[in-house]
């Protein structure tokens, strides 16, 4: 008798115990999604990383184009899972490095012997500054689309330590470090859909409120309230991926008011010369045209609005008007629409109002694209301000680009995705 009641309950037990790794293994998530955050000062967007043993939450700055995730280790870097791959080892290759770093003074995370060494940067100032090579864990909400769901975990998350100094520039209040989601096999959404075993694809929805905005890391569905989902109403455009993992798209007019506005763009040097095309930044606050661009565009839209009156241009806009002479519609202020016309059957990056004015200070709207000098390094650099309330989706494994209307087309915003988290 007491065996059979032993071994019934060592079988319940080692049923339980089955199940439960089972559960916990087979659950994988198709998608992840990370708040994010507007920052007033900087217009640059923060997300809330969750990050080490015990989790943190490690608000770290949005870059697009960022080779990896890099925080700031010389303060406060307290886990228990903390470890620094050695140089030479697969992993620091996997990393791009090739550099065996070295530490003076005494050991903690970022200052060690005989691990491997990257630079990393501040994409704000430029300024770089050498890291150390590092793993830890890396916890994200799952979603089916909708909600938050369960918190799933990669225990050996690559990035690099930095020293605190590279924080110091132009950063958003609190800010620890960099998150970056370029073409690069270290990359955020490159980590997760390899650990996870899903396509590489994410996607942007960033508000231009102090309300999180979202970002996708995964396939759709990508619904927000209430209850639309943006996965479906993507247009698509190839994307380029310059060697060092940037994100570009080719706009080959440009159109205002739906006439196209003279310029040189498919002959000129936008696609021929440098890495080519149009760069997409998550840290440049509004689109840089090249200068001769830009003049040439500003003087059109000044045109097709010259009933209404201009005021004396607010630094760094070239061209201002009255608010109160500008009538606001649903999709923002009343003013021609602006589009980039891209590479795909009918797929263009529509700009109205809201994407298009700014009220640089009460009263007065701007137009809100700048100069991006004379010989810059892009001759188009499309910037947060225009595809605030818009889905991105970068899709990796088809380089494309997918589009969403502006959301307020749909009467919703990238702020109305429900954060309630789900079981
Ligand atoms: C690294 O090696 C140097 C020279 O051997 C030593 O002085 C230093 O303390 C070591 N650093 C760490 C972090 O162990
Ligand atoms: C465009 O390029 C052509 C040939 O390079 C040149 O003749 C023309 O003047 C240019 N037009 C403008 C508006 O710059
Ligand atoms: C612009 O707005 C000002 C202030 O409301 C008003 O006096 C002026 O008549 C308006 N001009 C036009 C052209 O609408
Ligand atoms: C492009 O737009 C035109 C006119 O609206 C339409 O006739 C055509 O079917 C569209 N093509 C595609 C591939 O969507
Ligand atoms: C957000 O999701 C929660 C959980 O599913 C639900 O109870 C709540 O009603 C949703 N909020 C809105 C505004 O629909």
């Amino acid at each position: 008798m007491a065996t059979t009641l032993h071994l019934l309950v060592f079988f319940i037990i080692s049923f339980a115990f089955v199940f439960n790794s089972e559960s916990e293994k087979t659950f994988r998530p198709r998608s992840l999604v990370l708040p994010v955050q507007k920052d007033g000062a900087t217009g640059l967007h923060v997300a809330k990383i969750q990050k080490r043993t015990p989790l943190q939450q490690l608000p770290s700055v949005v870059d697009l184009n960022g080779r990896f995730l890099w925080a700031d280790c010389e303060h406060n870097y307290l886990s228990s899972t903390y470890q620094a791959p050695r140089c030479h080892s697969t992993l620091c290759s996997k990393a791009g490095s090739h550099y065996c770093h070295t530490c003076s003074t005494s050991a903690r995370p970022g200052c060690h012997n005989n691990t491997c060494g990257i630079v990393a940067v501040n994409p704000v100032t430029r300024h770089g500054a050498i890291g150390e090579i590092a793993s830890d864990v890396l916890s994200i909400q799952s979603t089916q689309g909708s909600n938050p769901g369960p918190l799933v975990k990669v225990p050996s998350f690559l990035f690099t330590c930095a020293p605190s100094f590279l924080l110091q520039n132009g950063f958003p209040y609190g800010a620890q470090g960099v998150v970056g989601f370029g073409h690069t096999p270290i990359a955020l959404p490159t980590q997760l859909a390899s650990h996870f075993g899903f396509p590489p694809k994410f996607a942007f929805c960033l508000s231009p409120d102090p309300v999180n905005g979202v970002i996708f890391i995964g396939d759709g569905p990508y619904i927000m309230l209430p209850g639309i989902d943006l996965s479906q109403s993507l247009r698509f455009t190839p994307l380029t991926v310059s060697p060092r993992g940037e994100y570009f798209i080719e706009v080959t007019s440009i159109k205002i008011n739906g006439k196209v506005v003279p310029l040189n763009i498919s002959s000129s040097s936008i696609q021929k010369t440098r890495v080519g095309g149009t760069l997409i930044s998550t840290t440049a606050p509004y689109t840089a045209f090249k200068h001769s661009i830009y003049t040439t565009l500003v003087q059109f839209f000044a045109n097709e609005l010259s009933q209404v009156p201009q005021v004396t241009p607010i630094s760094p806009f070239a061209l201002c008007f009255n608010a109160q002479n500008i009538t606001s519609t649903r999709l923002g202020a009343g003013v021609p629409t602006i589009e980039l016309m891209l590479h795909g059957p009918n797929v263009s990056w529509s700009i109205f109002g809201a994407n298009s004015m700014v009220m640089a200070r009460p009263g007065v709207l701007c137009l809100a694209f700048v100069d991006g000098g004379l010989n810059p390094l892009n001759d188009i650099v499309i910037g947060i301000y225009q595809f605030q309330d818009k889905l991105l989706q970068f899709d990796l494994a088809k380089s494309r680009l997918g589009l969403s209307p502006t959301l307020l087309s749909y009467q919703t915003t990238c702020g109305n995705f429900n954060f309630t988290s789900t079981p």
